[in-house]
Order: structure tokens, then sequence, then C-alpha cells
């Protein structure tokens, strides 16, 4: 018979969308627009939590933020930082949230998504189980970039599009 503590547990999954040179932003944006991979994240993410950092929550537009159908926690370094109801604000470091969540019995789904920006990515690698990655084809200038990340890692999925291709990384050699 399994336990539900052992059903209980959770992957830990960066969700990515960087160019060749692994840019990730730009002046609190994204330097692209693909909609596929858009509805590709938001089919992945429903139903689990998403963990971000305080730029990342404020670069969604409004209208869609918080993340619908979705756990939406915030990383920030800021007590006073108010937020939108439904989203659980933490005031701690990305991987201490990581850790919180993971010990929590009842958390939606089977994955904890992080979702970026660079410093949340930076911070929780060691934790990371899982990269899915969007990788980008084209030429944009950034300001935040995806650390290196694949040495640790190895390749299980890749699929090519013509602007871009999706390759999915499992944490060992
Ligand atoms: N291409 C993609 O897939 C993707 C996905 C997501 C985001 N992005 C882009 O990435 C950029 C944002 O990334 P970013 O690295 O600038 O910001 P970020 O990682 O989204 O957020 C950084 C913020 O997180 C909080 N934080 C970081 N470390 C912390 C710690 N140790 N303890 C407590 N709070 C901490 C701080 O908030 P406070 O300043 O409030 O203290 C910090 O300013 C934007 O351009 C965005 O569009 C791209």
């Amino acid at each position: 018979m399994t336990t539900s503590k052992s059903s209980n547990k959770k992957i830990v999954a960066a969700i990515v969308a960087m160019t060749d040179d692994r840019v990730v932003g730009k002046d609190g944006d994204i330097p692209w627009h693909l909609p596929e991979d858009q509805k590709r994240f938001a089919k992945l993410t429903k139903g689990n939590t998403v963990l971000m950092g305080r730029k990342t929550y404020e670069s969604i537009p409004d209208k869609y933020r918080p993340l619908k159908q979705r756990k939406n926690v915030l990383v920030t370094r800021n007590s006073n930082w108010k937020s939108e109801e439904d989203v659980e604000v933490m005031v701690c470091s990305p991987v201490r949230a990581v850790e919180k969540l993971l010990s929590r019995e009842n958390l939606p789904g089977d994955t904890i998504w992080v979702i970026g920006g660079e410093e949340i990515w930076r911070s929780t690698l060691p934790r990371l189980d899982m990269v899915y990655l969007t990788k980008v084809h084209l030429k944009a200038e950034g300001d935040c970039f995806m650390p290196a990340f694949e040495d640790d890692f190895k390749e299980i999925f890749r699929e090519e599009h013509e602007e871009f291709t999706y390759i999915n990384y499992k944490r060992g050699a």
C-alpha cells in the first residue's frame, strides 16, 4: 500500500523561454511574442502552483494576473508589498519558498512551476528536478538571462518547430 506522503511528492520544474543567446527578458518584458508557446505554458501550469519573482509578477498584464486556475506565489524582500487577492506573498529567498511549498500537504497538482525571472531561476537552480525550455531562434537584446544549468541535466524530450524548439531536461547526467 502506498502512503499518502509519497503521493504528495511534488516535482519542481522551471519553465523558461530563452533565445539561443540565453536572453529571457528586456526592460521588464519578454522581447518576443509566441502565442503557441504561451498556450503551452498555460496548459502545462494550470492546476498547479506557479512561483515567481516580484518583477515577473508585475510584468504580467493586469487582466491576466493572478494567473488563472493556478496557485500564484510571489517572492519579495519587501514585507509591505501589497498584492492582489489570491496571491501568496513570501518574504524569503526563492529557494526557501520552494522548500516551504514542498513541505505543504495541500498544494494543487503535481508540480511546482518556477516561472521566472532570472533571479528566481538562479536561486532555485539547485532544487530543480526538471527544466522545460523553449529555445527561441531569434536574436534579441536582453538584460535578463537564463543561467547555465545543462551540465547537471539530461535532455529527455525535443520537439523542433520553425521558430523555436521545445527541450525538456531532467536532473542527472
Ligand atoms: N522568457 C521567459 O520565460 C520569462 C519568464 C519570466 C520572466 N521573464 C522576464 O524576466 C525579467 C524579470 O526577471 P528578474 O530577474 O529581473 O526579476 P524576477 O526574478 O522576476 O524578480 C526579482 C525580484 O524577486 C525578489 N527576490 C529575488 N531574490 C530574492 C530573495 N533572495 N529574497 C526575497 N525576494 C527576492 C525581489 O523582489 P523585490 O524587489 O520586491 O524585493 C527581486 O527584485 C523580465 O524581463 C521578465 O519579462 C522572462
